[in-house]
C-alpha cells in the first residue's frame, strides 16, 4: 500500500533533516507514545495526518524552534511546566537555586524544630517567598512542591502578563497557592510592604523569613546575537543593559529603599540572584555598593561555573 508508511520510513526521512534523537521525541509527542514505543515499533503505521503534522513540526525545528515549544512542555526538577514562545524555557543550571533555597527552608525548620520545647505549637512559623521574573513560575513551583510543611507564603511578579498566564496554569497544574503580580521588579509588592510602615502603630509582626529569587535576564546584546540556540526565546527575558546588571541593579535599589522605608527585616531576608558566570566580581561590587556589610557567598553550577549568588544582609 503506496500511503501506509511506517514509523521506520518516516525517522530515516526525518534524520537527514534533524538529529535522530529529536526526530523520535517530536514523533513520539505526535503519535502520543513513550518514546520507547517509538523504537520498540518501527513497523507501527502511520495516519497521513499524522505524517503530516509531523512533517510541519519537522520543519519548525528545522528552523530551529526549540523542542520546548514544539512539545509545550519542559521538564524541571523533576517537574513538568508548561512553555510556550512567552516564557523562557527552564534551564538545568537554574535548578541550583531551587536547591539551595530548599536546603536553607530545611536548616530552619530542622533549627526551628529543635527550639520549640513540647508544648509549644508552630504556628507562629512563616516563610515568604518572593520570585521575581517568575517566566514559567518554575523557581517557586519547584521550592514549594518539595517543602514538606507547607508553610509558605508565596507570590511571584513578571513583567509579561503572558508569561504570568502560563504561570498561573502551571501552578494550578500542581496545585501550588501562589499570588501573580504584574509589575517592574519588587514594585508590585509596594503595598505588601507598606503594610510594614515604620511608624506602623503595631510593630509586632509575626516572625518570618523571606526568601527573594531571581532569575532576571542578565544576558548582554552581543551574547544574546551570537548565539542562534537562544534566538527563539523572548529578548526581554534574557537580555538587560549594563553589561547585563541593570535589571539586578534596580532590584537591589528597590530592596534598599524597602530596607529603609519599612519593618521588613533585612536580617530574617536572603536573596538569590542567577548570574553570568562572567558577572561574579562586578555583582559582588553592586551589592557592596547598596549593602556594605551583606555577605556574599557564589556558587558554581555542576558545570563548575559561577551561577548562583547568595546574599544575607547584616
Ligand atoms: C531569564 S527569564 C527567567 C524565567 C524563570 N524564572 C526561569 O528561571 O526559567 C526572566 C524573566 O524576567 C521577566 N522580567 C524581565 N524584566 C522584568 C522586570 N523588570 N520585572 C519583572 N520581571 C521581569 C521576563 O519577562 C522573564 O519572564
Amino acid at each position: 500500500m503506496a500511503f501506509r508508511i511506517m514509523i521506520s520510513q518516516l525517522l530515516n526521512r526525518a534524520k537527514k533533516i534533524i538529529p535522530l534523537s529529536e526526530a523520535e521525541i517530536l514523533l513520539a509527542y505526535i503519535l502520543k507514545k513513550d518514546r520507547s514505543y517509538i523504537v520498540a515499533h518501527p513497523e507501527f503505521p502511520i495516519s497521513l495526518y499524522k505524517r503530516l503534522f509531523f512533517y510541519y513540526v519537522l520543519k519548525k525545528r528545522n528552523r530551529g524552534i526549540p523542542i520546548a515549544y514544539l512539545l509545550g512542555h519542559k521538564e524541571f526538577f523533576g517537574i513538568d511546566f508548561i512553555v510556550n514562545r512567552h516564557t523562557l524555557i527552564p534551564r538545568p543550571e537554574t535548578e541550583l537555586m531551587v536547591e539551595e533555597v530548599l536546603s536553607q527552608i530545611q536548616k530552619y525548620f530542622e533549627q526551628s524544630h529543635k527550639n520549640l520545647n513540647q508544648t509549644n505549637d508552630q504556628k507562629d512559623e512563616k516563610i515568604i517567598l518572593i520570585d521575581i521574573g517568575t517566566g514559567s513560575g518554575c523557581i517557586p513551583i519547584s521550592i514549594i512542591k518539595n517543602i514538606p510543611e507547607k508553610k509558605v507564603t508565596s507570590i511571584a511578579v513578571d513583567t509579561s502578563s503572558f508569561a504570568l498566564r502560563v504561570a498561573g496554569r502551571n501552578a494550578k497544574n500542581h496545585n501550588v497557592a501562589i499570588t501573580f503580580l504584574h509589575g517592574n521588579l519588587l514594585e508590585p509588592l509596594n503595598k505588601i510592604f507598606s503594610l510594614h510602615q515604620l511608624d506602623s502603630a503595631s510593630k509586632q509582626t509575626t516572625p518570618y523569613l523571606l526568601f527573594i529569587t531571581a532569575n532576571l535576564p542578565y544576558l548582554r546584546t552581543e551574547q544574546y546575537n551570537n548565539e542562534p540556540s537562544i534566538q527563539h526565546e523572548p529578548r526581554h527575558a534574557l537580555v538587560a543593559q549594563n553589561n547585563g546588571l541593570a535589571l539586578y541593579e534596580e532590584l537591589l535599589q528597590q530592596l534598599q529603599k524597602i530596607f529603609q522605608q519599612t519593618m521588613i527585616n533585612r536580617f530574617s531576608t536572603s536573596l538569590f540572584l542567577e548570574i553570568d558566570p562572567s558577572q561574579s566580581r562586578q555583582i559582588t561590587e553592586l551589592i557592596k555598593k547598596y549593602f556594605p556589610d551583606a555577605s556574599v557567598k557564589i556558587k558554581a553550577d555542576l558545570r563548575n561555573q559561577d551561577r548562583l549568588v547568595i546574599i544575607t544582609f547584616h
